[in-house]
């Protein structure tokens, strides 16, 4: 067993992080309301040339950057956002809040993630936009997608919440689509306690972002479309600009440990579950090691025995969006609707390869993993 509990995820705050919020505290300068503090600039300047895009609007959450570049589409009530059913749930219950229907879609089995033949299925002349997920950090396809918006005339709002620092095809996500959003929740790749952040190419979606995220003001106090207080403070601005420097280091190491424990994985002749896919034109960003089930009763089973090494492993997600009690009961939907989705809830586990895992832990997870005794369960 090891001696410490090793977490799913951990946020790595260090000295720099607490130096450049003492300096914003000293400043005086904690949030700016109309174009935003001078660290907010230079978080969002930073984050867009990271991302390779020519803006790029901070905010409060992630929810929030989905929010945000919902309403900025001006959705009508009986409009649809395609939304994959297999994610987190703010990526469906920020359309509702945009006053606009959630068209649910299945994911492909391999990766997890959205694909153009399941938008397909569900694509209708009230869909206005596709949000695909880049779920744990792998790469939505998104060539197909975004051909089938363009002839549709749809926009394509990527939730790269999870996948900051992930490409497609050489470029980053979050600048393939309309607008991409990303969530700085402790969990993530990299955090700032709470926050969001939105990119896009286009300058005129920039700024409708820009009035949304304080209260569709188009002058100091004065209201023109509906908006919100999306606005990111100073404080966790200057946090974001030094977590973003440390961005694509954090993330070789969760690839370092994501190779190591596939090689472990490829090694065991007898095993219940296989390791995550990586298709071809993707580079992975590795926020979640999610192994997949073949045999699903083996799940439960080997969460209690990794428990009790004091190894943490989660399961994203148990429950399909269209299953969940709220929109259930809002689309009459039932099981059966997302076949792949559904299976996908039993044969999903992730395992920590977060950079706060020391080697030797990581040597002991990979132990741990090649000693599960699949006979005797
Ligand atoms: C896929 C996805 N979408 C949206 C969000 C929302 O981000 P936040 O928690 O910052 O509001 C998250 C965060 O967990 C997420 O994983």
């Amino acid at each position: 067993m090891s001696s410490k509990f090793i977490p799913i995820n951990l946020p790595i705050i260090g000295s720099d992080e607490v130096k450049a919020v003492k300096a914003v505290l000293e400043s005086n300068t904690l949030t700016e309301k109309r174009n935003m503090g001078p660290e907010t600039l230079k978080f969002e300047e930073a984050f867009a040339n990271y991302i390779g895009v020519k803006h790029a609007i901070a905010v409060n959450s992630g929810s929030a950057a989905l929010h945000a570049c919902l309403l900025a589409l001006d959705l009508k009530k009986d409009q649809e956002v395609i939304v994959p059913t297999f994610s987190f749930v703010a990526s469906a219950s920020m359309v509702i809040h945009a006053g606009a229907r959630v068209k649910f879609a299945d994911v492909n089995p391999m990766t997890f993630n959205l694909d153009v033949d399941n938008v397909k299925k569900v694509i209708s002349d009230k869909t206005r936009a596709i949000m695909p997920v880049h779920l744990y950090g792998h790469p939505v396809n998104m060539d197909p997608i975004l051909e089938l918006a363009e002839k549709k005339d749809i926009a394509v709002i990527e939730d790269a919440c999870q996948a900051h620092g992930a490409e497609y095809k050489g470029k980053k996500v979050g600048s393939l689509g309309n607008a991409g959003c990303f969530s700085f929740y402790p969990s993530k790749n990299m955090t700032t306690g709470e926050g969001g952040m939105i990119t896009t190419n286009d300058g005129e979606l920039a700024d409708v972002i820009r009035q949304i995220r304080n209260h569709g003001e188009s002058e100091n106090y004065l209201t023109t479309r509906l908006g919100h207080n999306f606005r990111m403070s100073e404080i966790i601005a200057a946090i974001g600009t030094v977590q973003l420097k440390r961005l694509d280091d954090f993330i070789k190491v969760r690839t370092q440990n994501a190779d190591y424990l596939t090689k472990i994985i490829n090694e065991i002749e007898k095993r219940p579950y296989n390791p995550p896919i990586v298709e071809a034109h993707v580079k992975h960003s590795w926020y979640l090691y999610t192994v997949k089930f073949e045999e699903v009763e083996k799940r439960d089973p080997f969460i209690v025995y990794m428990q009790k090494n004091n190894i943490g492993t989660g399961v994203y997600y148990s429950t399909p969006l269209h299953l969940m009690p709220l929109y259930r009961e809002l689309y009459d939907l039932g099981p059966g609707s997302f076949p792949v989705s559904e299976y996908a809830t039993r044969q999903v586990l992730s395992i920590p390869i977060n950079p706060s895992i020391s080697k030797s832990q990581m040597e002991f997870i990979g132990e741990t993993i090649k000693n599960f005794p699949i006979e005797k369960v």
